[in-house]
């Protein structure tokens, strides 16, 4: 009975975080709806929506909410999470620009991996049609008038012919569909009606320019990967999860079923990006059966260690799951701080790592006179510190800790 509870309680806690209003033939996914949600239920509407526009970003809309804000960066690389800026914001990842870990930009677990996962699907806005759908759209703008029979031109009476046409000697250079990547993809760029065409003449519908709904969809489909039917989507990872097992970090995933999977290759990384492999496990389950894996990665990092798992095909093509973080804590709490000699009004990083069950503590910089001059509240992990203004100098880091104690850090400040 108690068993029941347990597996009770884990679906209801799993499945209501699954906000996921799009179902491609069973396969479930989020629209940009259903991210908007998130955040307002996170309260960054107070902040980031309507009237309110911090850090000269929105997401009012989806074409607000993709815009790069006043950091500069690429807000979302579809299909690419721990690449994408607003990924790397949510997650608390050291992103040089912002003050990432004031808490406010940190969400629950839960919703960060609904948002990676809908990045790591493409990031659409709408549901994402399949092959047929978009044929369809592009069989109603009377796109195959011109490119349905005539052999020496690009056709899409097929996926295959759609992908791999023949192209008009004066397009050559370009590929209609870069999957993943509608910007780069000469099919949306003909359709988009944005003014500005690579090559040859815009496509228009018979009577003017597409439908802008109908063109959204055709881009979200190049975008999550172009498929043709949802039995072509990846391996579905039903479940990826990290325990610390004695300072080994024990790694467990299932598919729920694997469709020419070849092996998964475990990463790992320090800070969210740059990822090593460390090992790859061969795939062990079938087209109708998935599989149980387990690693145990027994020389982890103290402090952050993300890992993700590629998924590779025997075609060579290969999916990233989700990032999973766990922070490892050290037999003794350390603290570092750089850089160091620092600017005053610059930032500062600070890692804490405490070696018990501590969140949050405060951070304290004291002059050599032993007086107070900033108190602050930092987290577990890494922080950034915006420096007061201070003169030229020596200056301690005092960081408390749970049981009475400190940690003190000399800080050199050069102007
Ligand atoms: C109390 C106000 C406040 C709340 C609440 C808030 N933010 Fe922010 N946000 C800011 C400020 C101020 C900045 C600019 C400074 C910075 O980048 O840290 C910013 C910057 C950002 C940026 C970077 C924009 C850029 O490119 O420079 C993103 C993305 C962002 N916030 C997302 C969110 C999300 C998602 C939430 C909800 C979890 C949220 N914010 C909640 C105040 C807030
Ligand atoms: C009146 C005939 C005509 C119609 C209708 C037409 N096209 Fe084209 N299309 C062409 C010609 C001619 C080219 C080659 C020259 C160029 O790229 O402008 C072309 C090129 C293309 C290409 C690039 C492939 C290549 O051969 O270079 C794509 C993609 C494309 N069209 C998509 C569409 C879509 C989508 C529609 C429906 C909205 C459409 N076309 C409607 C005549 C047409």
């Amino acid at each position: 009975m108690k068993y029941i509870i347990t597996v009770l309680t884990l679906c209801t806690a799993l499945c209501q975080s699954l906000g996921q209003s799009c179902d491609v033939d069973g396969i479930l996914h989020s629209s940009f709806i259903d991210v908007q949600l998130v955040l307002d239920a996170n309260q960054c509407g107070s902040c980031h929506k309507g009237q309110n526009n911090k850090g000269n970003w929105n997401y009012d809309s989806y074409n607000s909410f993709l815009k790069k804000g006043d950091c500069g960066f690429e807000m979302i690389v579809h299909g690419d999470a721990s690449n994408s800026f607003f990924f790397r914001k949510i997650l608390g990842v050291n992103t040089d620009c912002g003050e990432s870990n004031e808490g406010v930009h940190t969400l629950p677990q839960s919703d960060v991996g609904q948002i990676e996962s809908w990045i790591n699907f493409g990031a659409p806005e709408l549901c994402v049609p399949l092959y047929a759908d978009v044929k369809q759209i592009l069989d109603n703008n009377g796109c195959n008038s011109c490119h349905g029979n005539d052999p020496g031109e690009w056709r899409y009476d097929s996926y295959l012919s759609l992908l791999n046409g023949e192209m008009d000697s004066s397009c050559s250079d370009y590929d209609v569909i870069v999957k993943g990547n509608s910007s780069q993809s000469l099919l949306f760029d003909k359709i988009n009606n944005d003014g500005a065409v690579s090559c040859g003449d815009a496509m228009n519908a018979s009577n003017g320019p597409m439908d802008a709904m109908e063109v959204a969809k055709i881009r979200d489909w190049i975008n999550s990967g172009a498929y043709e039917t949802a039995a072509s989507l990846p391996v579905i990872l039903s479940r990826f999860s990290l325990k610390d097992d004695n300072g080994d970090v024990h790694l467990a995933w299932s598919t729920e079923e694997e469709i020419a999977t070849e092996k998964f290759v475990v990463e790992r990384s320090t800070s969210g990006q740059n990822f090593q492999e460390i090992s790859e496990l061969k795939s062990e389950g079938s087209a109708t059966e998935g599989y149980n894996y387990e690693y145990l990665d027994r020389d982890p990092f103290i402090g952050e260690n993300y890992y993700r798992l590629k998924i590779l095909d025997l075609d060579g093509s290969y999916k990233y799951s989700n990032i999973r973080l766990i922070r490892m804590k050290s037999e003794e709490t350390t603290i570092l701080v750089y850089p160091n000699p620092a600017v005053s009004r610059e930032r500062l990083t600070v890692r804490w790592l405490p070696r018990a069950d501590e969140e949050s503590t405060y951070l304290n910089i004291v002059d050599v006179n032993g007086q107070n001059l900033h108190r602050k509240i930092i987290f577990e992990g890494t922080n950034y510190v915006r420096l007061p203004y201070l003169l030229d100098g020596v200056y301690y880091i005092i960081v408390e800790d749970l049981f009475g104690g400190f940690l003190l850090e000399r800080v050199v400040i050069i102007n």
